[in-house]
């Protein structure tokens, strides 16, 4: 007879104190495009909660026993730490892979091997690679949740959920605004998930970029079939006046094939006092960081700039996705 591996391995218990009904409970998150405006209110709300208690208590043991398995196969240093924070104030712990040079990932091991590897250890496991696609290949072979941290040029679902967040706390609201992206729209996956997750909005969108990273126009007609509008400009100053949200992002260095047009445009916009005396005065400025040449230091004494913040939103929501995933929430 051939052998029968034991039922347990192939249907996901629940663990004891999991509410099933939760919304998100077992979920991946792999895309924006899976978040409709009550889920990103429910989200919001959560976040919201995280941030009253982290202010009032610091840490609490609502995923107490749960472990996160944070697979990076790229560098980063907010997605990265804002996991582990949010695990650990919330009383769970982290396996943390950030060096995949260190694991058998060097070894050839392939992404779906790991990711079973890691599901064995783990509740849940953020992964950010390189390809496009990754998450959702993982996902594919996931029984856990798989929360993707970034896909090469694809998604960045957690962070678009953090940027809509501050926006959120710092404005009041997202309804009515004029958000303007500026800088690497073509690589930067920022830019894609925050233009998919405005979409679910009443906003006016302006791309401002050098013509060559301009944002994809796979894009560009998902959300024009969504009816919002959006324009495109190589300089900022037509739509400086006019937005109540600046969003400035890095040239993706690493993602051109060609480095002298890198070098070309890497320093197409540089934010400086003198542009921000031009922008509104009830308006922020955010960034996803790392910055490289695109703001000026001497901005970050401006009370419109927003990017030290816009960090810390990240703690609260990512606090909330894994609350979410985990049944908690
Ligand atoms: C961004 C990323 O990794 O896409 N960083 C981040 O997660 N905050 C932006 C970037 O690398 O420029």
């Amino acid at each position: 007879m051939p052998f029968q591996p034991p039922q347990r391995y192939q249907s996901p218990h629940l663990p004891f104190g999991d509410r099933r009904d939760a919304p998100f409970y077992g979920k991946h998150i792999l895309s924006v495009r899976q978040f409709q405006r009550d889920d990103l209110a429910y989200i919001f709300g959560v976040a919201h909660e995280m941030r009253e208690m982290v202010l009032r208590i610091g840490a609490f043991d609502l995923l107490k026993g749960k472990i996160l398995a944070n697979l990076f196969y790229e560098p980063s240093t907010r997605t990265a730490a804002s996991f582990v924070a949010a695990m650990e104030r919330l009383g769970g712990s982290v396996i943390a892979i950030n060096e995949v040079r260190y694991s058998s990932v060097t070894k050839g091991e392939s992404l779906p091997d790991t990711v079973r590897t890691l599901e064995a250890y783990a509740d849940v496991i953020v992964l950010r690679h390189p390809q496009e696609g990754a998450a959702a290949l993982a996902a594919r072979y996931a029984r856990k949740p798989i929360i993707n941290a970034g896909d090469g040029t694809g998604e960045h679902p957690t962070q678009a959920l953090l940027d809509l967040f501050t926006i959120r706390e710092e404005l009041g609201t997202i309804d009515g605004l004029t958000i303007t992206m500026l800088g690497d729209l073509r690589y930067g996956r920022t830019v894609h998930s925050l233009a998919r997750l405005l979409s679910r909005y009443r906003v006016k969108i302006n791309y401002v970029s050098p013509p060559v990273l301009r944002m994809p126009r796979d894009i560009v007609r998902e959300l024009e079939a969504k009816g919002i509008p959006q324009a495109e400009y190589t300089t900022l100053d037509p739509v400086l006046a006019e937005t109540d949200v600046l969003y400035v992002t890095r040239v993706q260095k690493e993602r051109f094939e060609d480095p002298a047009l890198y070098d070309r445009v890497k320093d197409a916009y540089v934010i400086t006092p003198e542009v921000m005396a031009r922008a509104k005065d009830r308006m922020i400025l955010m960034h996803p960081f790392p910055r490289v040449y695109e703001i000026t230091m001497d901005v970050d004494q401006d009370p419109r700039a927003a990017y030290f913040r816009q960090m810390e939103y990240g703690l609260y929501v990512r606090m909330a996705l894994l609350a979410m995933v985990l049944g908690k929430a």
